[in-house]
């Protein structure tokens, strides 16, 4: 639940927002004026802004310009018509979340309201170190073993630096944390931290998300659009996964931290930009340079700081506080009393090998107390936690398909690829393989039964679709 401004002079529009925004459990407050909306700012900051471009009076540009003196890290959504689209462009250049087009889709704009919304919240959210007050955040990071100790040292000497930062571990480990650690501690606190995932992105996509385009730089970019480095400028950019970036992406980010500058897609001028970049990835990046997937020039210049992020299993210590942490946190948060656990629950956490790392820990903690009965957890309740298969969260199939058919949207309309059907089949046929290998813990004749193909033929699906077979169940 959040508290949301709605800024424009049509009081129907803003009914409208009052009545499906309440609908999601959010707060709504409006305002017909930027002048009116920018003293609600000033009195109690909402946690998201959606504003029209043209107002009476300061129109949204001058408005979100306003706003954001007072709340730089209030996200901002800006409200645009045809014809009023550069200076919401504009707008998104000085650091605006995004901009959408009137008459907008619903479920459209409530994607763009949950991003903004994530976004302002990891800005926002402290990451406390090493959790010491008694009641840790959500955003808390535990533990006090020396390899922890060092990591706390790392952050505090390079987070006051403006130098390149890379965060590496095994998945799990805590480097999102980390990222958003150095960003609270920098000198660029106060500007905005933007997150890109390099995998969860397809590659076309994540160009034009990175670097925006220009007006008519492939079919479909049918106005200009600001790419998320220009809209940190001034702050922090966290290249997530960055092992995973494809390798065309990887020549235009080392331009930009040698030379300071980016060019939109279909652009012709470098445009300057001062972004300061923190990267993490779990894959081995000797490896990739070997293989030739990732350039060796960038991993020198991405290397000079380096945060290495030490698996649990190498810091048993931590093990028990974290299990206590997570106890307090997810018990709350399932609104049930905290039921502990004994000390052979406890001497089963500490003898596990947590491949996971602290995700592993949290998510079977997190199982067994959708289990549990009232008494604190014993030892059977952890093995059973930690050895019960893969986990199946269950999804709300609307919002999922409407999620599918966006992604598709983008890919269909910024792809510049000739074989966009099939490769667009072929993402969701290996994300349904994947799912069928993991579920059998990677049983093919199983697997291929399940799906009603030939085992051949999923091999061949396999083979075709580079998939890692995990034979071990795992649980994240
Ligand atoms: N030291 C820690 N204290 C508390 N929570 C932690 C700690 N380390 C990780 N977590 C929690 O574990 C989960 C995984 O952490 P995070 O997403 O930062 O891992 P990661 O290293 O980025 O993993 P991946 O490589 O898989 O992306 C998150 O929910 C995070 O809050
Ligand atoms: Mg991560």
């Amino acid at each position: 639940m959040a508290k949301i401004l709605i800024v424009d002079d049509d009081p129907q529009l803003r009914q409208s927002f009052e009545k499906l925004l309440t609908q999601e459990d959010h707060t709504v407050q409006t305002a017909a004026t930027a002048e009116a909306g920018l003293e609600i700012v000033e009195e109690s900051p909402p946690d998201l802004v959606i504003m029209d471009v043209r107002l009476p009076g300061m129109n949204g540009l001058e408005g979100s310009r306003a706003m954001r003196k007072v709340e730089p890290k209030l996200p901002i959504i800006i409200m645009t018509a045809y014809g009023t689209t550069e200076t919401a462009i504009e707008a998104t250049k000085e650091g605006a979340f995004d901009y959408v087009l009137k008459p907008f889709h619903i479920p459209d704009i409530l994607i763009v309201i949950k991003n903004a919304l994530e976004a302002g919240r990891i800005m926002r959210s402290r990451v406390e170190m090493d959790g010491t007050s008694d009641t840790p955040s959500p955003d808390a990071i535990i533990g006090r073993s020396k390899p922890m100790q060092e990591v706390y040292k790392a952050i505090g000497r390079v987070a006051s630096t403006d130098a390149t930062v890379l965060i590496r571990g095994e998945s799990g480990t805590g480097k999102e944390l980390v990222a958003r650690a150095i960003y609270q501690h920098s000198m660029r606190a106060d500007r905005p931290f933007l997150v890109i995932n390099c995998v969860a992105i397809p590659e076309t996509l994540l160009e034009s998300e990175l670097f925006g385009y220009e007006k008519g730089a492939f079919t479909g970019a049918v106005s200009r659009r600001v790419g998320k480095i220009q809209q940190a400028n001034g702050g922090t950019i966290f290249l997530d996964e960055i092992g995973d970036m494809p390798l065309s992406i990887q020549a235009k980010i080392l331009r930009l931290l040698q030379e300071k500058s980016i060019e939109r897609l279909g652009g012709r001028e470098p445009i300057p930009v001062d972004v300061r970049i923190v990267a993490a990835t779990n894959r081995d990046l000797e490896a990739a340079i070997a293989e030739g997937r990732f350039r060796e020039d960038l991993y020198f210049r991405l290397k000079v700081v380096t945060i290495w992020l030490p698996p649990l299993r190498e810091r048993s210590e931590d093990i028990e506080p974290l299990a206590d942490y997570f106890l307090a946190r997810l018990s709350a948060d399932m609104k049930m009393d905290n039921p502990g656990m004994t000390s052979e629950a406890k001497s089963v956490l500490q003898s596990y090998s947590w491949s996971g790392n602290v995700r592993e820990l949290a998510n079977t903690l997190q199982k067994a107390l959708i289990f549990n009965r009232g008494v604190p957890l014993g030892a059977e309740d952890l093995s059973k936690a930690i050895h019960g298969g893969p986990e199946i969260k269950s999804v709300d199939k609307d919002s999922i398909t409407e999620t599918i058919r966006q992604w598709f949207k983008q890919r269909i309309a910024s792809s510049h690829e000739e074989n966009l059907f099939d490769s667009l089949i072929d993402d969701t046929a290996s994300i349904v393989i994947s799912e069928a290998l993991n579920l059998t813990g990677g049983n093919r004749s199983r697997a291929a039964k399940l799906l009603g193909l030939s085992r051949p033929t999923l091999q061949a699906k396999i083979e075709k679709y580079r998939l890692k077979i995990e034979t071990s169940v795992s649980s994240s």
